[in-house]
């Protein structure tokens, strides 16, 4: 292996910077050359490939966002599209690719594989935390804490007017960030997509709670099966039916995708960056480099994507416990 190419994919997240930095300074630090492929899928198939250096990822371990842009491809899911692409890695003799995203980046990264079999390693790049083989997901930590920040601060604000609130946090499919954000935050009930939400007992709950406390914190995943927080306000609303009672929705939205990423993301992202690159030297492919018990793993991107990394019950009791 002499030369690879990284890119970013899918929704960003905060500490992606940081794992390019770590691609980049492994690859060089084992004498390959690295590329970097702007504009994730998009840009490998228009040929947005740059070489990089040591220094063109100084300074970039602290920031949101990524330096090398990321979109969700429509032409990459067509075979031509993904020609295109071989034919441009093919043309720069790229052998080995770096895939930093969630479970759309290696369902491409997967197909991509088995079409013209350029070793390929991903690294779990997504604030959902919704990928098999990995603990943690790169970004994951800095949003619940972001999320968490914006909570403490509802908090104060609920219980100053006694009033309900519902925040609405990430997760299309996926309730990790709502838990532990509702862990953290002390929220009354978290609902969830992976659980049937049970509204007649939030109802009930509401109305015994009533009693005890003058405010409420009920954190929403968007994704629910009941709707988003401002559907499910709306009903609860009615049900509750007490008119001395104000209920609010905050949707807290993209801001949990942006800022610096914390500590543990810059260490996770970092060590699976190094793992990716190392990986791929020792004939790694077609898998994820993650953290497992706190020891890197490698797992296929068919189990990455196939296999499902199940809420703790523990955690959903815990919510409930102590809430009362
Ligand atoms: O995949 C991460 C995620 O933040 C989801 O939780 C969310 O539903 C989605 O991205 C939104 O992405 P975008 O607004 O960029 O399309």
């Amino acid at each position: 292996m002499k030369k690879i190419a990284v890119f970013t994919s899918g929704g960003d997240a905060p500490g992606m910077n940081a794992c390019i930095r770590a691609v980049v300074r492994t690859a060089i630090f084992h004498g390959l050359e690295v590329y970097g492929i702007t504009y994730g899928y998009d840009g490998m198939i228009s040929g947005n490939i740059k070489k990089m250096q040591s220094h063109s990822v100084s300074n970039i371990i602290q920031r949101g966002g990524t330096i090398l842009k990321s979109a969700r491809s429509e032409e990459f899911m067509t075979k031509e599209g993904r020609k295109k692409a071989y034919e441009q890695l093919k043309a720069l003799e790229i052998d080995g690719i770096v895939a930093i995203g969630g479970d759309g980046t290696f369902t491409g990264a997967k197909i991509f594989f088995e079409e013209f079999g350029i070793p390929t390693v991903g690294c779990p790049g997504t604030i959902d935390n919704d990928i098999f083989g990995t603990d943690y997901t790169i970004g994951f930590d800095t949003a619940v804490n972001t999320a968490l920040e914006a909570i403490d601060k509802i908090r104060d604000t609920a219980a100053a007017h006694d009033r309900i609130f519902f925040v609405e946090v990430m997760g299309r499919d996926s309730g990790y960030i709502a838990v532990e954000c509702g862990i953290g935050g002390g929220a009354e009930f978290v609902m969830v997509p992976e659980t049937e939400t049970d509204l007649k007992k939030v109802v009930k709950s509401l109305k015994n709670l009533r009693k005890s406390k003058s405010s409420s914190i009920i954190v929403v995943a968007e994704g629910d099966d009941e709707g988003n927080a401002e559907v499910i306000m709306d009903q609860v609303k009615k049900k509750v039916n007490d008119e001395d009672k104000e209920f609010k929705v905050t949707t807290l939205g993209h801001i949990q995708r942006g800022g610096n990423p914390t500590a543990r993301d810059r260490v996770l992202a970092s060590r699976c960056g190094m793992a990716a690159v190392e990986g791929l030297m020792n004939g790694q492919s077609n898998c994820m480099a993650g953290i497992v018990n706190g020891d890197v793993t490698y797992t296929s991107f068919e189990d990455c994507i196939g296999k499902t990394k199940p809420i703790k019950s523990d955690h959903l009791k815990l919510i409930e416990i102590l809430s009362i």
